[in-house]
């Protein structure tokens, strides 16, 4: 395993432990010697968590799992999937990132670590680190509803509320931090997103080791849309898939659309997006830390951002959760939104597969 930084490009040899960012200051990425190098498909197939596709992933001897990931992929119409993530242990996708972002953590000797959350990555890092024997100080907005408080607390963690959003939450925590306590805000170390990456390695394994033509994607701070590129890319780099890479989509919703704004306008990186406000709490995040990550993940795979109307939001998750039958929060909606008008714009042809995500439960009823 070694690390280049997602910006500047320099392999980094010397690094500090526990891992955070490249000196530059932008998010460092994990690269495997076994990248090009063509090799048969290799997974375990008695696993059924993340975990079995650990020959793509850090090696380490005792991995911390409360049952992430091996989600189904819900056939919902011709050439249409549904990803559902909300049965993952805490209730959200953060669960992939979670388990190796602790794993990695307790393999480096952390005791304690800190984040701050929009509510789902705060809940499932509260559960792991409870599992990993880590204390864990949790960061959330003012205005989060209680239930998310609630579950935070049930695995033990340290609360404080700050602020309107994630952005707010993240400086009062960097006010209150102490040396000893570990960072891992989204991209602020490397191994949440291999964790998230897991999400391509299923999709390809569930479609018989084939490529979709589009993803549809939530995206807030963008680790998954990320992971799932880097997933792509590597099992192309292997062998395992042949055949043309996804078209990535960036789906948000237009109370807080940073990543669509620079898209539109051609942007290397993201500008903050002021007085975010939007029901899908999970992407209220004004100003990611790799939003030049994701703008380059769409550029290079032929990709689009799009905005979904917030006043529409709603309606649109009650009508996503009617036909599939879930409980799903209203990320799903913002996706289910970013679909449909891109079918109407004839941006994707209805021969073409197309998988959307279902990321989290839906914890309360739109407050
Ligand atoms: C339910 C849900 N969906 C989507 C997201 C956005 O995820 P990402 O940071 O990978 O863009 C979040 C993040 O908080 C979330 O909780
Ligand atoms: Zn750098």
């Amino acid at each position: 395993m070694y690390f280049i930084c997602s910006d500047c490009k320099k392999e980094l040899e010397e690094l500090s432990r526990p891992l955070g960012l490249c000196k530059c200051g932008k998010p460092l990425e994990v690269h495997y010697l076994w990248e090009n190098q063509a090799r048969s498909i290799d997974i375990n197939d008695n696993e059924k968590t993340l975990w079995r596709y650990k020959t793509v992933l850090p090696e380490v001897n005792n991995f911390i799992s409360l049952g992430e990931g091996h989600t189904p992929l819900i056939p919902i119409g011709e050439n249409l999937f549904l990803k559902d993530e909300t049965v993952n242990p805490t209730g959200s996708f953060k669960d992939r990132g979670m388990a190796l972002a602790i794993t990695m953590a307790k393999v480096q000797g952390v005791q304690q670590i800190c984040l701050p959350s929009a509510g789902n990555a705060g809940i499932s890092a509260s559960a792991y680190c409870k599992e990993a024997d880590i204390e864990c100080h949790v960061f959330l907005p003012e205005t989060i509803p209680d239930e998310f408080k609630k579950e935070t607390e049930k695995f033990d963690a340290k609360l404080t509320l700050a602020g309107q959003t994630i952005s707010d939450a993240a400086k009062e925590m960097l006010k209150n931090k102490e040396d000893n306590w570990f960072d891992i805000s989204t991209l602020k170390e490397p191994f949440r997103v291999e964790g998230k990456k897991t999400l391509g390695y299923e999709i390809a394994e569930q479609l018989g080791w084939k490529f979709p033509d589009v993803i549809i994607y939530e995206t807030g701070g963008g680790t998954g849309l990320i992971g799932m590129w880097k997933a792509f890319l590597e099992m192309k780099s292997l062998g395992w898939v042949k055949g043309k890479l996804p078209r990535m989509v960036a789906a948000q919703s237009d109370g807080c659309a940073p990543v669509v704004k620079a898209f539109q306008n051609l942007e290397k990186t993201t500008k903050f997006w002021d007085n975010s406000s939007t029901i899908a709490l999970g992407l209220n995040v004004p100003g990611p830390l790799g939003g030049s990550w994701i703008l380059d993940v769409l550029y290079n795979s032929n990709g689009i951002a799009l905005s979904v109307p917030e006043s529409e939001l709603s309606d649109l998750t009650t009508m996503f959760n009617e036909l599939t039958n879930l409980n799903a929060s209203a990320e799903a909606g913002v996706v289910w939104g970013a679909y449909y008008s891109l079918i109407n714009r004839n941006w994707i042809h209805p021969k073409e597969s197309v998988v959307l995500f279902a990321t989290g439960i839906e914890r309360c009823k739109f407050k």
